[in-house]
C-alpha cells in the first residue's frame, strides 16, 4: 500500500514544526513521545503570539475594540472544535484545561448529582489515572461501586458480560495509552444505553489521531485534550449532550458561570458559559481551534492511515529482537500510534536514558496506568508514540538504537502474558 503522506508532504509537514530541526545530545531528535505530548506547529505558536501582541484582552466583557476581537476569536475557536466533533451546537463544547479537568467535572456534577449508594460505575483496565480516580472519588463520596470490563488476551476489551441494571455510568478511554487499543465506542455507549447508563469517553489518545464524530459515536461526554494534537497545555475540551449539561448543576463558581447574583444567591449562565467560571486560557483556546485548522488540512484520514504504517512498520522491525514484548493488539489496525513494549529484563528507565544519548525521547515508566500495569505483571514499560511528523527513517534509527541498548544492557528474554 502507498503511504498517503508522501515524501515531499512529510517534509512540509516536518517543515512546520520548528522544534524538529534541532540536535540533543549531538544526534538529530527523533520525538517519539507523542502521546504525552505532541509538538506545535508554526501557525499554532504564531497565533498566540498574535493574541498577546495585537489584541490581548478579557472574554465576553469588554466593549472595547481589543475585547470584542479577542471573544471574537475565542468563540471561532469554539466553532472549530463543534465541526471538529460533529457536535450538535457550541453550548456543548466547553472549553477547559485538558481531558483531566473535563472528566473531573462531570465526575464532580453529573455524577455526584445522580449516583446513589450500589449504583455501578463500569471502567476498564485500561484507563488512565485521570479516568480513575475522578470515579474513586465519586465513589467515595456516593457509596457507588466500581466495577471493570476485563481484557481478552490480545488487550482488547471483553463485552461479552452484559452491562447490568445497575450500571449508571461507563467511563472508557476511546484509545489506551498503553496498549494503542482503539475501543469500540459505538458498541460500548449502545449497550450503556440499553440498560439507560450514561456514557463518557476519554478522548485524549483519540481526538489527535482518529477523526472523531460524537454523534455518530453515541456518546453523552466526550473529553479532549489540545496540547496533545498539536495545540497548547491548558487547553481542552469537554463535550456533553445538551439535555445532560443543562440538567448539571455548575462546577466551579464565580465570573462568567452566573447570570445574577444577589444577596442571598444565584442563578447560572446559559451553556456553555454556565461550566467556564473565571478567564478563561484565551490564547490556548485560540491556539487549539487552529491546531485543529491544521489536523484536517492535513486530513485525519492521511494521518491516521500514515501512523498506522509507521507504527506497523516499527512492531515489524521491534520483532527483530526475541527480548522484546509488545503490550496490546497485534494488528496496527486495532490500535494507534504508540507501542509499549519491554526488552528482557532492562529497566524502562534505563532505556530511555539510554535512548535520550541517542536523541530519542521515548516515555517509560507506568504512564498513568498503574492498575494496568499491575494487571500485566508489570511495574513499568517503554513507550514509543508516533504522530504525523515521524518517519520509518526515524523508526529505522530506533531500531539501530535498540540494537546498541541490547549490546550495552544484555537482553534476557522474559515470558510475559498479554503481550508478544
Ligand atoms: C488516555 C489518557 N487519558 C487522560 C489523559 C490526561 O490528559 P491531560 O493530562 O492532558 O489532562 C492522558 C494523558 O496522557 C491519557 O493518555
Amino acid at each position: 500500500m502507498q503511504p498517503l503522506l508522501d515524501d515531499v508532504e512529510l517534509g512540509e509537514i516536518r517543515d512546520d514544526f520548528p522544534i524538529l530541526s534541532q540536535t540533543v545530545h549531538g544526534k538529530p531528535l527523533i520525538y517519539f513521545d507523542n502521546a504525552a505530548t505532541s509538538q506545535k506547529p508554526r501557525i499554532v505558536i504564531a497565533v498566540m503570539n498574535d493574541y498577546y501582541t495585537r489584541y490581548n484582552a478579557n472574554v465576553h466583557r469588554g466593549i472595547h475594540a481589543l475585547a470584542e476581537r479577542a471573544t471574537r476569536e475565542y468563540e471561532l475557536a469554539r466553532q472549530k472544535l463543534v465541526r471538529f466533533l460533529n457536535a450538535e451546537s457550541p453550548e456543548t463544547v466547553i472549553f477547559t484545561r485538558g481531558t483531566t479537568e473535563s472528566i473531573n467535572l462531570v465526575a464532580q456534577t453529573w455524577a455526584r448529582a445522580n449516583l446513589k449508594p450500589g449504583d455501578e460505575i463500569l471502567i476498564t483496565w485500561m484507563e488512565h489515572h485521570s479516568n480513575i480516580i475522578p470515579w474513586y472519588q465519586v465513589a467515595a463520596a456516593t457509596g457507588a461501586v466500581i466495577k471493570r470490563i476485563p481484557l481478552t488476551a490480545d488487550g482488547t476489551l471483553d463485552l461479552n458480560q452484559p452491562f447490568s441494571e445497575r450500571t449508571k455510568l461507563v467511563a472508557v478511554t476511546h484509545a489506551s495509552n498503553v496498549l494503542g487499543t482503539i475501543n469500540p465506542i459505538r458498541q460500548i455507549a449502545d449497550a450503556a444505553h440499553r440498560v439507560g447508563a450514561v456514557i463518557l469517553v476519554d478522548g485524549a489518545q483519540a481526538a489527535p489521531h482518529i477523526a472523531v464524530d460524537v454523534q455518530a459515536l453515541g456518546c453523552d461526554f466526550y473529553a479532549l485534550s489540545g496540547h496533545k494534537m498539536l495545540g497548547p497545555t491548558g487547553s481542552g475540551v469537554l463535550y456533553g449532550k445538551r439535555a445532560l449539561l443543562e440538567a448539571m448543576p455548575p462546577f466551579l463558581g464565580g465570573g462568567e458561570m452566573i447570570r445574577e447574583v444577589r444577596a442571598d444567591g444565584f442563578t447560572c449562565n446559559d451553556l456553555p458559559y454556565k461550566f467556564e467560571a473565571g478567564t478563561p486560557a484565551i490564547a490556548e483556546g485560540i491556539g487549539l481551534g487552529v491546531a485543529v485548522d491544521y489536523l484536517q488540512q492535513v486530513g485525519l484520514g492521511k494521518i491516521r492511515q500514515h501512523e498506522q504504517e509507521i507504527t506497523a512498520y516499527a512492531m515489524a522491525r521491534m520483532a527483530e529482537f526475541p527480548e522484546i514484548v509488545i503490550y496490546g493488539p497485534r494488528d496496527a489496525s486495532q490500535r494507534s500510534g504508540l507501542v509499549a513494549f519491554t526488552m528482557g529484563d532492562i529497566h524502562p528507565h534505563d532505556m530511555a536514558t539510554f535512548l535520550d544519548e541517542e536523541g530519542i525521547a521515548i516515555r517509560a515508566g507506568h504512564h498513568c496506568a498503574q492498575p494496568l500495569h499491575k494487571h500485566l505483571g508489570l511495574s513499568a514499560t517503554s513507550r514509543a508514540s508516533f504522530y504525523l511528523y515521524n518517519t520509518k527513517t526515524e523508526v529505522d534509527t530506533f531500531i539501530e538504537a535498540l540494537r546498541k541498548v541490547k549490546k550495552f544492557f544484555g537482553a534476557c528474554p522474559t515470558g510475559r502474558q498479554m503481550g508478544f
